[in-house]
């Protein structure tokens, strides 16, 4: 499923087309699929019901970077699609709930009953609860730079397992969860309450002034461990193109190479910092 998500953006770019639409199609794709904590699948609040968060940025050369993002969302299939329509259709950076609903209608994007974003996964995992459950966060990112320079990330979740109703995700957040600027783009995962208060994806994307995509992913993880002690992984992708990944937590990765016109499952267990 990562490799199939992964082709559906390699697909966009290998023909000229934007960074944006790659990394919206990604995530898309991992949206729809149960497997995946965000979207259909979604793991469920102390409330039993679903609330995601999406957002999306990019940047272009020469012209200012724009940027969208939802929160606490019951009715969308596709919250990331709902974040870029905020970027390219309303006046705001961030809807949340009833008003981010309402202005999907109006953006054309449908609603659906809030039972039908509930996976049976996710029912049963609510019966499970405990540690194990809470701790899974299994938010989906793609972050890509394209033949004309422009760079895009994006990021959705359903969140924390058993989190409290109205809880905003980092995943929302711009600079926290997604980030795009002049010199790359990142998209975060992990506990979302220390991945904001670090700004995680803007001070890795604004090392790359100094760091190399690795060291700028590997700095970013060891930082929020040992600041925070706290769990995530990043993403990122710099003007170009070269790749960092890094993760205290498990995470999955897969890439597309231009070069070769090839996708990779790079697929890395839970471990401390790891990186390519
Ligand atoms: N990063 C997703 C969350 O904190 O729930």
């Amino acid at each position: 499923m990562m490799l199939a998500a992964v082709r559906a953006g390699a697909a966009i770019l290998k023909n000229g087309g934007r960074a944006l639409d790659a990394v919206i199609a990604t995530v898309s794709v991992l949206e729809n699929h149960p497997l995946f904590n965000a979207g259909y699948g979604s793991v469920l609040n102390s409330a039993g019901q679903v609330e995601m968060d999406a957002s999306v940025m990019e940047v272009n050369p020469g012209a200012p970077p724009r940027a969208g993002g939802v929160a606490a969302l019951s009715r969308i299939r596709n919250p990331i699609k709902l974040a870029r329509a905020v970027m390219e259709h309303s006046p705001h950076l961030l809807l949340v709930g009833a008003g981010a609903e309402r202005f999907a209608r109006s953006a054309g994007i449908s609603l659906c009953r809030p039972e039908m974003m509930i996976s049976p996964r996710a029912r049963e995992r609510r019966w499970i609860g405990g540690a194990k459950a809470k701790r899974g966060y299994g938010t989906v990112g793609a972050v890509a730079v394209d033949a004309h320079g422009s760079m895009a990330a994006a990021t959705s979740t359903g969140g924390m397992s058993g989190k409290l109703p109205g809880r905003v995700e980092d995943s929302a957040i711009i600079g926290a969860g997604t980030f795009a600027g002049p010199l790359g783009a990142a998209s975060a995962t992990g506990h979302g309450e220390a991945i904001i208060l670090a700004g995680l994806c803007r001070e890795a994307v604004d090392s790359l002034v100094k760091l190399s995509a690795p060291q700028a992913a590997r700095n970013a993880i060891a930082g929020i461990s040992q600041t925070a002690g706290a769990e995530a992984g990043i993403i990122l992708v710099d003007r170009r193109g070269r790749i960092g990944y890094a993760h205290n937590a498990a995470m999955e990765v897969a890439t597309f190479d231009p070069a070769h016109g090839l996708c990779h499952l790079r697929s890395p267990a839970t471990g401390p910092a790891r990186q390519p």
